[in-house]
């Protein structure tokens, strides 16, 4: 049996499995979704959002891109943050990054390779931003550990800075927006940052909806 064949018997099985517990499982799944949780995470194999996190189907709406970058240029994540966040109106927004992250280790380094370097560049732009504090970490691991969690940070305030986010708010307490770090080591999720709508941010940022769209 080839590789990609096991996944497509999986599936079967998985199935099978189920129907036996409830044998109206799909077709609830077919009325629709209505998940809690809008997840941005690595695209990294080793971290699986619904398998790290116990949930199930129905649970995360899920983007995932190298090193869990938001920016507001991606059509992608923003189409995905707008219907999320506005029409399906999930209550938390989880930024996820990881230890041992392949993307962050490369806006460490100065190789080139290729299209890659401008979506790494944004984390370039986190190590700007953090340059002192990140220069007085002696040690390369520790530095790149501490980059991935200083770019959850950032990526987080990118989402906060977004009109969804702050529509939400003008109304009411959510989205919270949660920033987390998973340790691929030892599996645990550490929480690094949570953002409300209390947090300051700078006013720069912020939109006025008292206005007329
Ligand atoms: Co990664």
């Amino acid at each position: 049996m080839h590789r990609h064949e096991k996944l497509l018997s999986n599936n079967q099985a998985w199935v099978r499995a189920k129907l036996d517990l409830d044998e109206q499982y799909f077709q609830r799944q077919a009325e629709g979704q209505s998940p809690p949780f809008l997840w941005i995470g690595c695209a990294d194999s080793r971290v699986p959002p619904d398998e790290i996190t116990g949930s199930h189907a129905g649970d995360l709406f899920v983007h995932r891109n190298i090193a869990n970058i938001v920016t507001h240029s991606d059509l992608n994540l923003m189409s995905l943050l707008e219907y999320g966040i506005l029409e399906l109106r999930v209550d938390h927004i989880i930024v996820c990054g990881h230890t041992r992250c392949g993307g962050v280790k490369a806006a460490l380094g100065h190789r080139k390779l290729g299209i890659l370097d401008k979506w790494i560049r944004n984390i370039k732009d986190v190590y700007h931003l953090h340059r002192s504090e990140l220069e007085e970490i002696g040690d390369e691991n520790t530095q790149w550990d501490r980059l991935v969690e200083l770019n959850v940070r950032e990526q987080l305030l990118n989402v906060a800075k977004t009109s969804f986010v702050q529509r939400r708010w003008d109304e009411g307490d959510f989205p919270v927006l949660h920033g987390w770090v998973y340790h691929v080591e030892d599996g645990r999720l550490e929480t690094i940052v949570r953002h409300t709508r209390e947090d300051p941010m700078d006013p720069i940022y912020r939109y006025d909806f008292s206005e007329p769209a």
